[in-house]
């Protein structure tokens, strides 16, 4: 026999902000971020952990939000794609910049990888880029310009730490 739901209160920071909700324990991370919190940031793909298009930070280090139980995150730090710290921002813009989506549905995945490898090593090779973001898919094959945009926006956080 299935366990009856339970609803609990969740109480996290949420791209720093304190935030409270009811959820059921079968609630995963991403449907409160995206139908509790408004937080469109983050995808829905596979469902199953397999795509990334749902990657959020957890306590600074990248999650797939769709198969996380909300309940889990008591307490928890939670970075989404709105709420990533001013010094990446320039993660999304190169990504517009160098024309890096065509339908767009990885591109949340593919910033919030490339942005934490930027936060942690400001001067990547290339092989470290493709290692970052190999687990994440993209559908279209926009490969090429996500290469573009990650290299793109490293040169512009390097040059702004530099100002
Ligand atoms: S939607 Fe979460 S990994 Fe695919
Ligand atoms: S741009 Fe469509 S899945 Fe990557």
């Amino acid at each position: 026999m299935n366990e009856p739901l339970r609803t609990r209160t969740l109480q996290c920071r949420i791209n720093g902000q304190a935030q409270s909700f009811k959820v059921t324990s079968a609630a995963q991370l991403l449907h409160v971020l995206r139908n509790d919190a408004g937080l469109n940031g983050p995808r829905l793909g596979c469902g199953l952990g397999q795509c990334g298009a749902c990657t959020v930070w957890v306590d600074g280090q990248a999650a797939r939000s769709c198969c996380i139980p909300a309940l889990e995150m008591q307490g928890r730090e939670i970075t989404t794609l709105e709420g990533l710290p001013p010094e990446l921002k320039a993660v999304p813009q190169a990504f517009v910049d160098a024309q890096a989506a065509q339908c767009g549905y990885c591109l949340n995945g593919m910033i919030m990888m490339a942005a934490r490898l930027l936060r942690d090593h400001p001067r990547p090779t290339d092989a470290d880029i493709v290692r970052a973001l190999s687990a994440n898919l993209c559908r279209c094959g926009t490969h090429v310009e996500i290469m573009q945009a990650v290299r793109l926006a490293a040169q512009r956080i390097r040059e702004q730490s530099a100002a």
